[in-house]
């Protein structure tokens, strides 16, 4: 009754910005990423006859609050699926992702949470099946169960049987390279889950990012299978764009980015005009994700790091699905 699993993050290219069903955690509209080698969680879980209720513990450290009852949570659901309702179980999770702002260590921590307890409890799923139960722990976290370019179609039953991710092209498929822009280690104000929400509820441009979506994902998949590297990066770009749009036409209105967030999209917009393909996206918080090739990793590097307020820049390559250990 123990397994442990390990799972990486991921960084969306066509975000994830709504939920239609809260509950179950369906999106407003399909999503796709690439999963990060750089950044990952490695889970154990053990259920034990002996005890009494779930043990988070997280980085050597015993969770609770909210934070441990979001896994309490998600646990059941692993234990209602495998009908073993009153097994309770020990979860030590290390990640090796920066907790501070816009790193979604939710996408890698569920990940590998999911797999690691199914297996303890002895189901035996297909990877669109865990994707499934996965996402009902963190959105985003459905996508982390595969590796390279990975697509959540949000589905259309209102059962959520239908909503989950797949696996567009492998690790294999081309070496496109992330940096990780680290500006500031404290912790965002809104969470993406709250801010989200928010958006839908209020946006006044909520309906034009809904309306962009298809378009988008469209060109996106064209850029992918084509290797097509500026068009990836003009189509992530703007896509990030939209999304942090729709937080200022929320009420009340609010934003992720910070006056050092907008110093690095200049910086990397002014690398574009020297001739450096490069392109960013940001998540939930003031930290920015710089897309680039491998011949420009130096330069790229380089230019980042030199940026007033820069903290840290972790260079990651496309990694691979959840792996058992
Ligand atoms: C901006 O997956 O963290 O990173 O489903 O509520 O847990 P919940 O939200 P989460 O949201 C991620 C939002 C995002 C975009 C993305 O990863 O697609």
């Amino acid at each position: 009754m123990k397994a442990t699993a390990k799972a990486h993050t991921n960084i969306a290219l066509i975000k994830y910005w709504g939920k239609r069903n809260e509950e179950l955690i369906l999106p407003t509209n399909s999503s796709l990423s690439i999963t990060l080698d750089g950044f990952y969680t490695t889970t154990s879980v053990a259920f034990d006859e002996d005890l009494s209720e779930d043990i988070f513990v997280l980085n050597n450290e015993v969770i609770t609050g909210e934070a441990y009852r979001r896994v309490s949570r998600f646990l059941h659901l692993i234990r209602e699926t495998a009908g073993k309702q009153n097994l309770y179980a020990r979860v030590n999770s290390v990640n090796e992702v920066p907790t501070a702002a816009g790193f979604a260590s939710s996408a890698s921590g569920f990940a590998a949470l999911a797999a690691a307890g199914t297996r303890a409890l002895g189901l035996d799923l297909t990877h669109e099946d865990l994707s499934r139960i996965t996402r009902q722990g963190s959105g985003s976290a459905c996508r982390s169960i595969y590796g390279g370019f990975v697509e959540w179609n949000m589905g259309k039953r209102e059962d959520g049987t239908d909503s989950q991710a797949i696996q567009i092209q492998t690790e294999n498929h081309w070496d496109v390279r992330v940096a990780a822009v680290e500006l500031n280690s404290k912790m965002k104000k809104i969470s993406s889950r709250a801010g989200m929400k928010r958006t839908v509820e209020t946006s006044a441009f909520y309906s034009g990012w809904l309306d962009s979506i298809p378009n988008d994902l469209k060109e996106m998949k064209a850029g992918i299978a084509t290797k097509d590297f500026e068009k990836v990066g003009a189509v992530a770009e703007a896509n990030c764009l939209k999304m942090h749009a729709t937080t200022l036409g929320a009420t009340p209105p609010f934003t992720y980015w910070h006056d050092s967030t907008m110093r690095v999209m200049q910086t990397v917009q002014e690398m574009r005009k020297k001739g450096i393909p490069a392109y960013f996206t940001i998540d939930a918080g003031p930290n920015v994700k710089v897309l680039y090739l491998p011949e420009n990793e130096e330069q790229v590097e380089k230019i980042l790091k030199d940026i007033p307020d820069v903290q840290n820049v972790t260079l990651s390559k496309i990694g691979p699905g959840v792996t058992y250990l």
